[in-house]
């Protein structure tokens, strides 16, 4: 059946081992996020589909007034341990992506990271999205690029029924972009993360135990620029669109 159900993500959440190497933890996402505000103090964050938060509580550490939501009982449990071992506290909240428990217009940005890709009809979770952000607010979304091994490898499982989160579909860049366009908000970004080659080249790099030298201002600006290259954008491993709701 083509679809991606509670008892998928409490398979994924029972064998964290394969979980972690599945959904890594997106430092970058973090960043595209901070750089959306001045100041990330007191801005009003949701993440739907938080699982075990690997990038809220760092959002959450910078100062943000975060919300996590997720359907899974498993994810909404490690959640709740990741806080306590952080010594944080934050709302949570069980429930559907499909149908927010929140009022209209609550939140400076909602985000997700690894979640769209799972819903045959992705805009009715885009359009509950749009609901709850205030006018002219932002929405991030993560997810893995069309074109990539990724995809094949997901593909093979999900015919042999051995993909765990049961189903997923994929997007490039420019569906995505397309799909946010229809439902409510205007693209301000697109960046897109990790080549495969450079990914082995890093672990190689730690592997070697040779230290990473820190990025020079110069290294930066032509990487960010790259990685918003409209050709190259097909090829990076993930992909992170930015909106605004209009
Ligand atoms: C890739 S994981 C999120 C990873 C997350 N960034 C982390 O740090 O662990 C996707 C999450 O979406 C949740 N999810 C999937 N479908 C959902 C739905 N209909 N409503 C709410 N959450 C959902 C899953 O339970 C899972 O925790």
């Amino acid at each position: 059946m083509k679809s991606s159900t509670k008892e998928n993500w409490r398979e994924v959440y029972a064998d964290l081992s394969r979980y972690q190497n599945l959904y890594l933890y997106q430092q970058q996402l973090v960043e595209i996020i901070g750089q959306q505000f001045a100041d990330l103090r007191g801005k009003h964050i949701l993440e739907v589909g938080c699982g075990k938060g690997n990038e809220i509580v760092q959002l959450a550490k910078r100062g943000a007034a975060c919300v996590g939501l997720d359907f899974s009982e498993s994810a909404m449990e490690l959640m709740q341990q990741r806080l306590a071992k952080e010594s944080l506290t934050m709302p949570l909240a069980r429930g559907d992506a499909r149908r927010l428990p929140f009022q209209a217009g609550t939140f400076d940005l909602v985000y997700s990271q690894g979640v769209l890709e799972h819903f045959t009809q992705p805009g009715e979770v885009l359009q509950e999205q749009c609901r709850v952000l205030r006018e002219g607010a932002i929405i991030v979304v993560e997810l893995p690029n069309k074109w990539t091994l990724y995809t094949i490898y997901k593909k093979i499982l999900m015919a042999a029924n051995k993909w765990l989160p049961g189903w997923e579909t994929q997007y490039s860049p420019r569906e995505l972009k397309s799909l946010l366009e229809q439902n409510g908000f205007r693209i301000l970004d697109c960046v897109g993360w990790d080549f495969l080659v450079l990914k082995i080249l890093r672990k190689l790099r730690k592997k070697l135990g040779w230290r990473d030298k820190a990025e020079s201002a110069f290294v930066r600006t032509v990487r960010e620029k790259l990685q918003r290259n409209p050709i190259l954008l097909n090829f990076f491993v993930s992909i992170t669109v930015v909106g605004k709701k209009i």
